[in-house]
Formats: C-alpha cells, sequence, structure tokens
C-alpha cells in the first residue's frame, strides 16, 4: 500500500524523482494530443470535504491527462449532510471500484486516517488536511523554485541546497507553510518565517527553520518569498488582523519587492486576497509565479499518481500527523 500524506515522509530522494517525474510530464503538456495511456483503466475519486478551485481542478487535469477514470465527489450536495461518516463515504465510492482516492478535508489526519484505517484498499493522496500538510502544493511550490532558480534542464536530478527561501504571513492555519518547511529542508533550503507572533503556532521552535518579524530586513536576503493567505475562514473573528496594519507589517507591496534581489521571485499558493498580503501590483508583476505555480501543479499530479499507481514507485511512507 503506497500513500502521499505528508511532505515530512519524503526522502530528499523521493522529492528529487518526483520533481524530474514532472519534468517529463510537463513535456506532454507541451504536445498537441496532452495526454499519456499510463492509467487507462485505473479509477481515481476526487474526495472534497471542503473548498477548491487549484488543487481539485489541477488533479482532475492531472488524471485526466493519463487517461484515469475520474470522479468527483463534493461533501457540498452529498449525504454527508444527512450524517454520513467518512469511512462509509469512503466505502461507498471504493465499492464502485476505486483505485486511489485524492481528500481533501477540514480536519488535520483525514487522510492520514482513511489510508491506516484499514476501511479502504486504495492508495490515499493528501490534497490539504485543516492544518496539517499540503504535500502536492509543497512539491508544485519546490518544481517552481527548481525552475526559476536552478534552470529547467540543469535542474534535472538537483535540489535546492543553500536556496534562501522566505515564508511570510498566517503561519498558524497554513498547511502551505508546514508542507514547505518540510520539504524545503528536505530538500537543503534555508527557510524563514516572517509572520506577527499571534499567527505562529505553538512548538514553531522545533520546526527546522528560522523565525523573524521583521520582513524588510528579511528580502533584501532571499530567492524567493512566498505570500500566505490570511485564513479568517480558520479564526475566531475577534482575532481577525485588520487589513491596514496587517498590510502595513506583512504584505508585499511594490516599494518591499523592490527591496528583493533581482533574480529573486515572488509566489503565492492561493487563493491571492489583494489588498491584504500582496497588493494587485506585486501579484500581476512578471516576478509573480502564481499562475506559474498553477500550471507546475498537474506536472507535479501527474507524477505524484504515475509513481503512486503506474511507475516506478518511489518508497513513499506515511507518518502520523503531528499538526495542529
Ligand atoms: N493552493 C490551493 O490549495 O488552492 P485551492 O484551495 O484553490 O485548491
Amino acid at each position: 500500500q503506497r500513500h502521499l500524506i505528508s511532505a515530512a515522509d519524503l526522502t530528499r530522494d523521493d522529492a528529487v524523482l518526483i520533481l524530474d517525474t514532472a519534468e517529463e510530464m510537463a513535456r506532454v503538456a507541451d504536445r498537441p494530443i496532452k495526454k499519456l495511456p499510463t492509467l487507462r483503466g485505473r479509477t481515481v475519486v476526487n474526495l472534497f470535504f471542503e473548498d477548491s478551485t487549484r488543487t481539485r481542478i489541477s488533479f482532475e487535469a492531472a488524471e485526466k491527462r493519463l487517461s484515469a477514470d475520474v470522479i468527483n465527489f463534493s461533501a457540498k450536495g452529498s449525504s454527508v449532510s444527512k450524517g454520513e461518516s467518512l469511512k462509509d463515504t469512503a466505502q461507498t465510492l471504493e465499492a464502485m471500484g476505486v483505485d486511489a482516492v485524492v481528500i481533501r478535508h477540514g480536519a488535520s489526519g483525514a487522510p492520514y486516517r482513511l489510508a491506516n484505517s484499514g476501511w479502504i484498499d486504495a492508495a490515499v493522496i493528501n490534497a490539504g488536511d485543516g492544518t496539517h500538510q499540503h504535500p502536492t502544493q509543497a512539491l508544485l511550490d519546490a518544481f517552481t523554485m527548481r525552475r526559476r532558480l536552478v534552470g529547467r534542464d540543469a535542474g534535472l536530478g538537483q535540489d535546492l541546497a543553500g536556496k534562501r527561501i522566505t515564508i511570510v504571513g498566517d503561519v498558524l492555519h497554513s498547511r502551505v507553510a508546514r508542507s514547505n518547511v518540510d520539504l524545503l529542508h528536505t530538500l537543503g533550503a534555508e527557510v524563514t518565517l516572517v509572520a506577527p507572533p499571534t499567527l505562529l503556532p505553538v512548538g514553531i521552535e522545533t520546526w527546522p527553520c528560522e523565525i523573524s518579524y521583521d520582513l524588510d530586513s528579511t528580502l533584501p536576503k532571499c530567492d524567493a518569498v512566498m505570500m500566505l493567505r490570511v485564513q479568517r475562514e480558520r479564526m475566531n473573528a475577534a482575532f481577525f488582523p485588520t487589513e491596514r496594519e496587517y498590510s502595513r507589517r506583512y504584505g508585499l507591496d511594490g516599494d518591499r519587492m523592490a527591496k528583493l534581489p533581482e533574480h529573486a521571485i515572488v509566489m503565492h499558493p492561493g487563493p491571492m486576497v489583494r489588498g491584504m498580503e500582496i497588493t494587485a501590483e506585486v501579484a500581476d508583476s512578471d516576478r509573480c509565479t502564481a499562475v506559474e505555480q498553477v500550471a507546475n501543479g498537474v506536472s507535479i499530479r501527474m507524477a505524484v499518481l504515475y509513481l503512486l499507481l503506474g511507475g516506478n514507485e518511489p518508497a513513499v511512507t506515511h507518518t502520523r500527523p503531528t499538526g495542529s
């Protein structure tokens, strides 16, 4: 049984194999017919209990480019609203002959539970669980960094050793930040988190990264800066930072972007809240890779599906979630 639950489960060699395979998959997108027969006859269900635009659609595009049969399940409008459990939902879907489950869930640990409960035999891929992990997002971010900072061909077989990455914003609620810190550390990058003290999780001092409260002093020293959305939907309204105060200290505008080294890129996992963590000027600039990250997400998800279901599989194992 093979799953992808957490970026922390990937060794350096696993991660580089996925990035290299994604480069091969990206070449399929450049062809007139953007399809491979690899997963013909295999069925993948996209099991989404939380909203998504990028992850859901790019998994679907990846599955279709690999010729899998695709079932899309959204908790909204399903029998989940009548009280059906995750176990019964998953077993109902598996009864229809599912080989892999791509799951997004609001509860940290739900994909781990699905993979380890014995409820189903299908491979499980985590598409984001609560504040815990979003491993394919971290992989597509690393893929984007490697292409931009090392090179598309020069990057093959390479990691991100010595690259300086700054991640800014609501780390407390961010599975993207947690996954990126885990994967970037494995790939040899130096990560600095910049956030208000109230938006850092308990235990942050054990994460393999530096912490700063001063964005302006970190920008001149980084190769990539990744802006995070303030996740109001996971906050008590009493703790909302005001937009003006937050963007003044932690937002990226044109003046701040000018402090970056010339080669440095601006990243955002999306969805962006323009005017809060990033201005429209920065979001629409040539240095912002947000749209490129989305395109790269299809190649990464093709690579993960191929390696788990169809090809030379990496030793992807899984650990118990430690997230909040
Ligand atoms: N980055 C990301 O996970 O976006 P979605 O929530 O739209 O999938």
